[in-house]
């Protein structure tokens, strides 16, 4: 094996534990995603390495080792599946399914809003895969745009299939954490639920909070809460009411407010009994816009075969698609603070 250097860019052409990696997909807190090579089976795969820097940590390295158990231990069509994870000469990783696609964030950043029965489109994926997860007990902990992978779908009736994917931070349902755990709160706060910030238990109700958080950028292109400084960010989280979509976005009935309201209720009681009910019933207020319409542009993707993508094609050997300049945002759109990863 040869032995990876520290760096990004000094990984490039390494091998690692029979992987050679090819290019990087995408990086979080805690950890470098690459697109890899499988060199027994000759397949591509993403390949996630626990960033150098947390290698001597304990409390990264165990919860690094425990995102692929939980992933694995989930077979949903929604979750990316996990093919195998280990050390190899100090380097922790996991080898899961490359998906041929964008991540949410990367997508709204490049869409802005989405047409309403593709943001429902994704919706309903995430919360199939979220109760999935809550139905073994685990809370994801972490349901952001970052975390939601966007693959074109197998056809016009799904147009886009969505992987919810990052079990990073998953836990059992009521486990009581905090701020406190070593790198709990590494990137945004925009998606958090007010039960964690204030360190009540959590169960499956706070991913609903999440992802709810999701669904309304996905309509208006910035999550319910936008602050000048974290602090009044997590004070608005626990304490002020959110936003009106309909209010930004004429397409969407009032009806609406009430669901993601009900699904951002401060007090888990308050909320819908699962993400999917949450969904539907969001669903059935918007009405008329129901799941069929427009997908956002995902036609530079190739479509997934089966789960992920066509293992036996490269994407890294297809020529970059064209640069085009972002589209102009939609009158309602108003302005839009962009959050971090
Ligand atoms: N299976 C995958 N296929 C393609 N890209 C991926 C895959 N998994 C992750 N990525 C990309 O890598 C980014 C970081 O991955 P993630 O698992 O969220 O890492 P972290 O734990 O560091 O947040 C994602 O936002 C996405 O862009
Ligand atoms: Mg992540």
């Amino acid at each position: 094996m040869s032995r990876p250097s520290e760096g990004a860019s000094g990984l490039i052409g390494a091998e690692i534990a029979g992987y050679r990696v090819e290019r990087e997909l995408g990086r979080g807190g805690m950890a470098v995603v690459y697109c890899a090579k499988d060199l027994r089976l000759g397949r591509t795969v993403a390949l996630k390495l626990l960033a150098p820097e947390y290698t001597r940590n304990e409390a990264f390295r165990s919860r690094f080792a425990q995102e692929s158990r939980v992933a694995a231990a989930i077979d949903h069509p929604n979750i990316v599946p996990v093919f195998e994870a280990g050390e190899a000469d100090g380097v922790l990783y996991i080898a899961m399914c490359f998906v041929s696609g964008l991540d949410l964030r990367a997508l709204l950043d490049r869409e802005g809003p989405l047409p309403v029965p593709a943001a429902l489109r994704i919706a309903v994926q995430l919360a199939s895969a979220l109760d999935a997860a809550h139905a073994r007990d685990l809370v994801h902990r972490d349901v952001k745009p970052g975390n939601v992978l966007v693959a074109k779908g197998i056809d016009s009736d799904h147009p886009e299939h969505v992987y919810l994917t990052d079990f990073g931070l998953a836990k059992k349902s009521l486990s009581l954490t905090g701020f406190t755990t070593a790198g709990e709160f590494v990137g945004t706060l925009d998606y958090v639920a007010p039960e964690r910030i204030a360190g009540r238990p959590v169960d499956g109700r706070s991913d609903q909070y999440s992802l709810a958080c999701v669904v309304h950028e996905t309509l208006v292109g910035a999550p319910p809460f936008r602050r000048a400084d974290q602090l009044e960010l997590l004070w608005a989280h626990q304490y002020d009411p959110p936003p009106a979509v309909s209010g930004e976005r004429p397409d969407i009935p009032a009806d609406a407010d009430e669901v993601l309201h009900r699904a951002l209720a401060k007090i888990p009681d308050d909320r819908y009994g699962s993400c999917l009910e949450f969904v539907m019933a969001l669903r059935g207020a918007v009405g008329g816009a129901g799941l069929r319409g427009p997908a956002p542009a995902l036609a530079d993707l190739r479509p997934a075969a089966g789960p992920c993508a066509d293992p036996g094609l490269d994407r890294a050997e297809e020529p970059e698609p064209p640069h085009e300049p972002p589209p102009e945002p939609p009158g309602w759109a108003g302005p839009v603070l962009r959050a971090p990863r």
